[in-house]
């Protein structure tokens, strides 16, 4: 599917209207018009929509109410709600928001537009837009559709996107763009000296795989991205009670993310060399499980007690963040649903970063905001390295107790990562538990669009 504006030559005008600003709103429309919206009892609250008729009763202008400052506090996006409320047709924005509203307004208008129609047809957003002139409307639509392409990621089911299919995926993103795409799989990760992407995965139907995409000018500087590609998450023999269990075909998320992150990049023709990887596995259970107690190696030569094989995200994103340090790169990003802690914290909506870096995270949080794509900076806390360190190996990838388990899992990362110039961790949540305007219940891109922005400040 496909986000795009209407180039249509007619369009309906939007007027959107500040609950302040009724009044005034009000006295500049005919007396009919202004009976007509009145009777209606619109007041500008913030979603409110008046549909304004012409004398031949066809849609002439709507009234689209903004509220007042609180209540778009409240959330974003908030233009999508008007949006979902017009009936078929083009449309224009023709006065009341500022410069950086419209951006976001146009923007989420094309990603309500998204459906998730795979497996039943599901009906769709009828109205259509008219970029607001002065907008890059490529630019969005890009934008737009690397957050469908993470969304259909996260969507399907794991039945359908398996280690194999996610590759398929992958190879798929690649090809589109000219990068080079490589896959080392089952066996091959214990001579390939991937042990923890290989001990993770080995119980499942589909082999374990790390997942490697270059691309740009080998002398460029060096972005790299890394997400968790776990297909399905049972827990392992540290099984998931059914509820925690029923949404784990999202554990796939960071690199759902970061292959949409990674599809801007290249589209755009961003002066950078990128590279991706993604540990792709399925936590299953067999014979030949990984189990608690067990002493791991790992890539980077450490050792990890496992204490809980549902801790497996940190697992195979070590031996990935291990490969990433290796050539060093400028900077090097990961994202992953890695805690449910994260979750805890900040909620669904806010996912967690972590950096060491002071003026990225401050990039990144004013970037968040602009781009309208909310993050959080939690800290890589020192005090709290004694809980990963379990005494008979050299990490424990699930301390007891649980205390601030998203800081413990971002600083069992970071213990991976020596030679990259700056490294951050996204702890995502990768779904949207209800519907939210421009953010249908399912998978979500988090962080992405944000990122962007800061990608494009560092490297120009
Ligand atoms: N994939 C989960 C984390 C998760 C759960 C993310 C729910 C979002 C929603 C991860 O593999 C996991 O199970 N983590 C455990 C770690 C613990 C055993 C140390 C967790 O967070 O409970
Ligand atoms: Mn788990
Ligand atoms: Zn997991």
């Amino acid at each position: 599917m496909q986000p795009r504006f209407s180039t249509a030559e007619k369009s309906i005008p939007i007027h959107v209207i500040e609950q302040s600003a009724l009044a005034q709103a009000l006295r500049q429309l005919d007396a009919p018009a202004r009976r007509w919206v009145e009777t209606g009892g619109f007041a500008a609250k913030l979603g409110q929509v008046a549909l304004i008729p012409a004398a031949d009763g066809s849609l002439r202008t709507v009234l689209a109410g903004w509220g007042d400052l609180t209540a778009r506090q409240r959330g974003w996006f908030h233009f999508a709600g008007i949006a979902a409320k017009l009936p078929e047709g083009d449309y224009r924005i023709e006065s009341g928001l500022k410069p950086n509203e419209l951006k976001e307004a146009a923007l989420a208008w094309l990603l309500a537009s998204y459906r998730f129609d795979k497996y039943k047809e599901q009906p769709g957003q009828s109205a259509r837009l008219i970029c607001p002139p002065g907008l890059d409307a490529t630019r969005l639509e890009l934008e737009a559709e690397a957050s469908f392409l993470t969304r259909d990621l996260i969507n399907t089911p794991a039945n359908d996107m398996g280690p194999q299919a996610l590759e398929a995926s992958f190879f798929a993103l690649a090809k589109q763009h000219g990068a080079k795409a490589s896959a080392i799989t089952g066996n091959d990760l214990l001579q390939e000296n991937l042990p923890l992407i290989h001990t993770v995965g080995r119980a499942a139907a589909q082999a374990p795989r790390l997942l490697d995409m270059i691309w740009g000018a080998p002398d460029a500087p060096r972005l790299t991205l890394v997400g968790k590609g776990v297909c399905f998450d049972t827990g392992g023999l540290n099984i998931k009670p059914g509820a925690s269990m029923g949404l784990m075909k999202k554990d796939m998320g960071g690199a759902a993310n970061v292959l949409g992150l990674a599809h801007m990049i290249m589209s755009l023709g961003l002066p950078l060399r990128l590279r991706v990887l993604v540990p792709a596995v399925e936590n299953a259970i067999s014979a030949n499980a990984f189990r608690p107690g067990d002493i791991l190696p790992s890539r980077k030569g450490l050792t990890v007690e496992n204490n809980n094989t549902d801790a497996e995200g940190r697992l195979v994103l070590a031996d990935a963040l291990a490969l990433a340090d290796e050539d060093s790169p400028d900077l090097l990003i990961c994202m992953a649903t890695l805690t449910g802690a994260a979750r805890v914290a900040l909620g669904a909506d806010l996912p967690p970063f972590y950096t060491d870096d002071g003026s990225l995270a401050h990039q990144i949080a004013r970037a968040a905001k602009r781009e309208a794509d909310p993050l959080w900076r939690m800290p890589f806390w020192p005090g709290y390295e004694r809980q990963i360190e379990p005494g008979i190996a050299d990490l424990d990838n699930a301390p007891k107790g649980g205390m601030a388990g998203s800081v413990t899992a971002a600083l069992f990362l970071r213990r991976f990562v020596e030679n990259a110039r700056r490294f951050v961790h996204f702890d995502l949540y990768g779904w949207v538990p209800e519907a939210r305007p421009a953010r249908p219940k399912g998978g979500a891109a988090q962080g992405t669009r944000a990122m962007l922005a800061v990608i494009e400040e560092i490297f120009g």
